[in-house]
């Protein structure tokens, strides 16, 4: 019986089911529950090149028309888009026009995916009064573009979290407020969820950050704006798990909001290409020097030695990956 049933695999029961593989999900994905949903489409992989002069380029420009990149052209959306809060980039806009803006920019980013292209959207929510949650809206309009959900991840900011004492009322049941210490990354398709490799490219992820980074809460701080000089910056860490899960070795990246360069940083690191987008002339400035800075200490072999002699206490997972020892 037991070895019958080894052989048939598992089935959705109502009691759920012991283990995952050769896992026959057929009943639950033919139930009601998902009648109306978008399904996968079966469509051809078609895989344009990019312009080689606009490989490792930012753009400084809007967004919301990417004229420069043909259809089915980029491999991942790395992005944290603007928050409309009133940071010196930020416009004024209605919560509405807000959204309609972003929208825009996902469509663009739709259309120049390859198929089964992958869209990582790194977003916190906002307000208390009441609470505006960003990230649902956002879910909602990428599946009226017609991207397939993958999943979200909460990063948790952990320790790096503002150390906020905005709780409300102390100690009384009165008006108790939740203070958010993590961020979304909203995880999309485009038409289909495999990605094909029709070139053979290598994949990079090791064995252990893919046990790691395909768990649903990723913890590790947040990056200093100081320090970076840029008001928002994410950890070059959050772009790194993106690109060593869903993509291949020389694939391209897209940040539609570039800001300080994270994204293309942790392109150069995992030997992808990067395509940016920031409307601000000072911030692509700022992106292309750091980007100048990094690419020539991380192509230096001094810098190894050097790490080789002063080990450092605790290591990321990002950095366990560069560690040469
Ligand atoms: C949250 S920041 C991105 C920070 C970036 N992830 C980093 O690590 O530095 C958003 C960026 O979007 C840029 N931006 C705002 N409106 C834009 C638009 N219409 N097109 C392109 N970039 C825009 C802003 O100048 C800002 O640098």
């Amino acid at each position: 019986m037991k070895n019958n049933q080894r052989k048939r695999g598992t089935q959705t029961s109502s009691f759920g089911s012991p283990g995952r593989v050769n896992h026959d999900s057929t009943a639950f994905y033919t139930s009601k529950l998902y009648e109306g949903l978008l399904h996968e489409r079966k469509v051809e992989y078609t895989e344009k090149s990019t312009p080689s002069q606009f490989l490792d380029e930012i753009f400084c420009k809007s967004s919301e028309k990417m004229d420069e990149l043909p259809d089915n052209s980029i491999h991942l959306m790395v992005t944290s888009p603007p928050y409309n809060v009133g940071k010196e980039y930020d416009e004024d806009f209605t919560l509405a026009t807000y959204l309609n803006f972003l929208k825009s920019v996902w469509k663009e980013v739709h259309r120049v995916l390859v198929p089964g292209g992958r869209a990582c959207i790194n977003i916190a929510n906002l307000g208390r009064k009441p609470y505006i949650p960003l990230h649902a809206f956002i879910v909602n309009d990428m599946v009226d573009l017609g991207f397939l959900m993958r999943g979200e991840i909460i990063w948790n900011k952990a320790s790096s979290a503002s150390p906020s004492t905005a709780w409300g009322s102390w100690l009384s049941a009165s008006n108790p407020t939740l203070r958010d210490i993590h961020e979304y990354i909203l995880v999309f398709s485009k038409d289909m969820f495999s990605r094909k490799n029709i070139n053979k490219r290598k994949n990079t992820i090791s064995k252990e950050e893919f046990l790691e980074f395909t768990k649903s809460v990723w913890t590790f701080p947040a990056e200093r704006a100081r320090k970076v000089g840029h008001p928002a910056p994410f950890p070059v860490e959050l772009p790194y798990r993106l690109i060593q899960l869903y993509t291949y070795q020389n694939e391209v990246v897209l940040d539609p909001f570039m800001g300080s360069g994270q994204a293309a940083i942790a392109s150069i690191k995992t030997n992808r290409h990067y395509i940016g987008y920031d409307i601000d002339e000072t911030y692509v400035k700022l992106a292309d020097n750091r980007i100048r800075e990094f690419s020539m200490e991380f192509n230096s072999p001094t810098l190894f030695e050097y790490d080789n002699a002063h080990p450092i206490p605790h290591l990321s997972a990002f950095e366990r990956a560069h560690d040469p020892s």
